[in-house]
């Protein structure tokens, strides 16, 4: 899987340190992500190999599909409040005025990563939840390897610059 490829283990539950922002709201929400992309390699018992869930039992794809529910319901709000948590950080240091473009493109990724989640439940197939599992898995350490690098990443040393509390120095 992706994960594998990028080095992350999300069953370790740690970041590795070269994701490590330094502003301990933003690694926290981060390694919470990280447990959740752990969960999802737990449900199905061969995300990487299956093809689809053709060959498992009726009542096991019930309970991986309810199990990958659960989850898509939990990340959701994670997101969403860790995105509207930065975004604030953002606003209220007046990044939009400083640096205008890396705002507006962190905010447009962080738009993209939420529609992408939601294009993912609109496709819920109780046939081919282990599709969604490799899908979401590698969206989510995509997001995790570069969005945190790209964005989060600049976001922090920008605010470090300007003494903000929570950020690295
Ligand atoms: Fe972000
Ligand atoms: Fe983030």
């Amino acid at each position: 899987m992706l994960t594998k490829r990028l080095g992350i283990d999300p069953l370790a539950g740690e970041l590795p340190a070269s994701l490590e922002t330094g502003h301990v709201r933003i690694d926290r929400d981060h390694r919470q992500l990280l447990a959740l992309l752990g969960e999802l390699r737990r449900i199905c018992r061969d995300p990487g190999g299956l093809p689809d869930c053709a060959t498992c039992s009726a009542d096991q794809q019930l309970a991986c599909e309810g199990r990958l529910i659960v989850l898509l319901g939990d990340l959701f709000s994670c997101i969403l409040e860790h995105f509207a948590g930065e975004e604030l950080l953002m606003r209220d240091a007046q990044m939009q005025l400083a640096e205008g473009e890396h705002y507006a493109a962190h905010i447009e990724d962080h738009a993209a990563i939420a529609q992408k989640v939601q294009e993912l439940v609109a496709r819920l197939d109780i046939v081919h939840t282990v599709e969604r599992i490799r899908e979401l898995d590698g969206l989510l350490a995509r997001w995790v390897a570069n969005h945190i690098e790209m964005h989060d990443d600049l976001l922090v040393r920008w605010l470090a610059k300007r003494g903000i509390p929570g950020a690295a120095v």
